[in-house]
């Protein structure tokens, strides 16, 4: 099977073409990533012989036909993917984010190419934090910021292009992943880099809002199973019942990196600040048959720590100029 993967180079994508060479060693894939300031081809040195890079971008209409003309099946992580970064600037979110799905949703029609399209629980806004509810497949979709906002917008088209075009296509909604190469702007990485750096992790405001942590090899296989099982035109919600504050997440990173669990400060609060989400993935789970591999939080934090102390070699160019952007955007330091 010939594979096009966007967004390759990225946290997700890249762990997802790892994945897929470990799992499915006969795919051909092909990989299409403008390097953005998020992308990393280091993430794929390891494979750079068993794949095609493509550095190109999504909304590149004649690039994106070419690859997709010559594929059996297009894999859609790349995106725009931080917050804090669309509150400072939401211009590219809804350039790559909408043009760019709608520039792939235009080929895959033309050729009737296979598409799954990643996308993100946080389309469906947030919960209160004592509520007992969690999302489904059924939830009203409600996004709160430009990110959010711009990919709640793609996963519409994309369920336009299935009842208008019949195109065929499966869509999934995860909740926060976790693992190895992710950039040091997300929150976890963060506060690891900058533990290890003598700097004292921050926390947005009381950090009492709680994250659905799932680990990114468990999405990706989600991810797969869908592919493989799922019905076209339907949605898949991902996640690993992995509810946490983000106060208990930041004191167990320092508890795991041998530091004092109040070594760190409270900072201004991400504004529109999501409070909780939470998935039910009982559909996956009794439909698909998929189960999370990672059930213990702690451990696979504790490899995702032992990573980055491993390979500081591919976080640190990364680390200065993203705590110089936090430094200027104000807000959210
Ligand atoms: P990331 O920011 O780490 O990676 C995004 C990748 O896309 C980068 O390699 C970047 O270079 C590439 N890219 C950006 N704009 C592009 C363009 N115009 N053309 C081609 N390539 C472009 O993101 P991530 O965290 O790996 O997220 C991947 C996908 O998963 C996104 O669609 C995101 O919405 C979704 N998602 C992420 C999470 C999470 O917790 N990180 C959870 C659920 C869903
Ligand atoms: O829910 C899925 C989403 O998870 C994905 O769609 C996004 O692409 C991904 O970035 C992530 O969004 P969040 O905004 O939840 O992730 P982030 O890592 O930015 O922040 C996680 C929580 O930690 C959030 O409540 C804000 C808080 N935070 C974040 C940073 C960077 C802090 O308290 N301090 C920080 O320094």
């Amino acid at each position: 099977m010939r594979v096009l993967i966007t967004g390759g180079a990225g946290f997700i994508g890249a762990n997802f073409v790892h994945h897929t060479l470990t799992h499915r060693p006969d795919a051909e894939v092909t990989v299409l990533d403008a390097l953005t300031y998020a992308g990393n081809k280091a993430s794929l040195a390891s494979v750079a012989d068993r794949i095609t890079f493509v550095h190109g971008d999504i909304t590149d209409r004649d690039l994106v036909d070419s690859l997709v003309a010559s594929t059996d099946l297009v894999v859609h992580f790349a995106a725009e993917s931080h917050n804090d970064n669309s509150l400072a600037n939401p211009e590219p979110f809804v350039l790559t984010n909408l043009f760019g799905t709608f520039t792939l949703l235009e080929a895959v029609r033309k050729y009737g190419v296979r598409y799954h399209h990643i996308s993100t629980d946080e389309v469906y806004g947030d919960l209160e934090l004592d509520d007992p509810a969690k999302f489904t497949e059924t939830t009203r979709y409600n996004p709160s910021s430009p990110y959010s906002s711009t990919k709640a917008g793609s996963d519409l088209l994309v369920r336009a292009w299935v009842r208008s075009f019949g195109i065929h296509a499966t869509i999934s909604n995860c909740s926060n992943n976790y693992g190895p190469y992710q950039h040091v702007e997300k929150f976890i990485p963060r506060q690891i880099t900058n533990i290890i750096d003598g700097v004292r992790p921050k926390l947005y405001g009381d950090g009492k809002n709680v994250r659905d942590w799932i680990h990114v090899d468990d999405h990706n296989a989600a991810v797969w199973t869908i592919i493989d099982k799922g019905v076209s035109g339907e949605t898949y919600l991902i996640g690993a019942n992995g509810e946490q504050d983000n106060k208990t997440v930041i004191e167990l990173i320092l508890e795991l990196l041998g530091k004092d669990a109040g070594d760190y400060d409270h900072v201004t609060d991400r504004p529109g600040h999501d409070l909780r989400y939470a998935i039910d993935s009982t559909r996956l789970r009794t439909e698909l048959g998929w189960q999370p591999r990672y059930t213990s939080f702690r451990d696979g934090l504790a490899d995702t720590i032992a990573w980055y102390q491993q390979n500081e070699a591919w976080w640190r160019p990364q680390k200065a100029e993203t705590e110089q952007k936090y430094a200027v955007s104000g807000g959210t330091q």
